[in-house]
Formats: C-alpha cells, sequence, structure tokens
C-alpha cells in the first residue's frame, strides 16, 4: 500500500470512529436470539453486571428484573444523581440507546462501554435481558403500520 493510499485508509477509519461515537441508529432488529445474547452479555457487560435472579450489584447494578423497570431503582445500588431521579421505563427502545451511548439517554451517567453497533447484536442482549425480567413492556406498534382507516370520509 502507498503512503497516499494508507493516508486514505487513515482518514476513513478515523472519520468512521468519529460518525460512530456519535450517531445513535434507532434500529430495533426484530427477533432477538437471547441464547446469542448471553454470550454478549457475558463478553460485554458481565465486567460489571450480573442478571440472575440470584444475582447482586457490582460496579454495575443487578439486571434482574431491569427490562420493563423504571431506571434507576435497583436497591442497593449507588446510582449517579442523574440515572436515580430518572423516571422512564427500560422499554427496548431506551435499552436499543443506551448499549450505543448512555449519556445520549441520560447526562451525566457513569457507564461507560464500547458501543454496542450491530443492531442485531443490540436486539439479542435486550431479549437476553427480557428473558430476565417478569416485567412486560407494551410492544411499540410497528412504524409502518398506519392507525386503521378512518371510515371513508363521504364525498359530496
Ligand atoms: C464498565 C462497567 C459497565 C459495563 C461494561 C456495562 N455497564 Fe451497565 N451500568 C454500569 C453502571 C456503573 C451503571 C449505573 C450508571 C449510573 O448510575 O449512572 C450501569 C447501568 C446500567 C443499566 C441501568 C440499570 C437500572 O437499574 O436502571 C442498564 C440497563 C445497563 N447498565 C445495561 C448494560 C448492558 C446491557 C451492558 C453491556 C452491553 C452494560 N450495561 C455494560 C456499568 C457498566
Amino acid at each position: 500500500m502507498g503512503p497516499k493510499a494508507y493516508a486514505a485508509v487513515l482518514i476513513f477509519a478515523l472519520s468512521a470512529g468519529a460518525a460512530q461515537a456519535q450517531a445513535i441508529d434507532p434500529t430495533l432488529a426484530p427477533g432477538g436470539d437471547p441464547a446469542h445474547g448471553e454470550q454478549l452479555f457475558k463478553q460485554r457487560c458481565s465486567t460489571c453486571h450480573q442478571a440472575d435472579k440470584t444475582g447482586k450489584n457490582g460496579v454495575g447494578p443487578l439486571l434482574y428484573g431491569a427490562y420493563g423497570r423504571m431506571a434507576g431503582k435497583e436497591p442497593g445500588f449507588t446510582y449517579s444523581d442523574n440515572l436515580k431521579a430518572a423516571t422512564f421505563t427500560w422499554t427496548p427502545e431506551k435499552l436499543n440507546q443506551w448499549v450505543q451511548k448512555p449519556a445520549s439517554l441520560v447526562p451525566g451517567v457513569k457507564m461507560f462501554l464500547p458501543p454496542v453497533t450491530a443492531p442485531k447484536d443490540r436486539a439479542d442482549i435486550i431479549a437476553y435481558l427480557k428473558t430476565h425480567s417478569t416485567n412486560v413492556v407494551a410492544e411499540a406498534p410497528p412504524a409502518a403500520k398506519k392507525p386503521a382507516k378512518k371510515a371513508a370520509t363521504k364525498k359530496s
């Protein structure tokens, strides 16, 4: 590779990195696979989190039951002020954003992780967390679906 090509690759890598650090991908891939999510959780989350019913808080709060629960409410864990004061529920949408960039959802949080960039990986992790909770979250209606057609307006 000549020096010019090198420079091009470097610039590409730098700009891709910058874009990755900023943009939040709202994509929620369908059909998350909890078994693969468990592997990802072990690799990417388990240094700080446990998710089993009998687990406990560590560097991060216990995540058993976090899916579908209000954020910042695991007993005995010392959250950052902003997460502690949060009033939203951990829906798939919120989790999808959180694992990409926690501070984009709650400023001043103290969780840092390399962004989970692949939509399918995020869906798998969310599916895994879903199996470690008894909470139910109303699924967001598919964006493509329009509300049922209103009775045809009469032409006069
Ligand atoms: C380096 C440690 C670390 C890693 C790695 C990490 N977390 Fe966290 N996580 C934290 C900390 C610390 C908090 C609490 C943040 C605060 O209070 O601001 C947290 C909070 C959370 C919460 C909010 C829980 C609640 O009770 O509201 C969720 C959900 C979560 N993490 C999911 C994940 C997932 C999924 C991964 C892996 C993709 C992950 N975390 C990786 C440290 C980590």
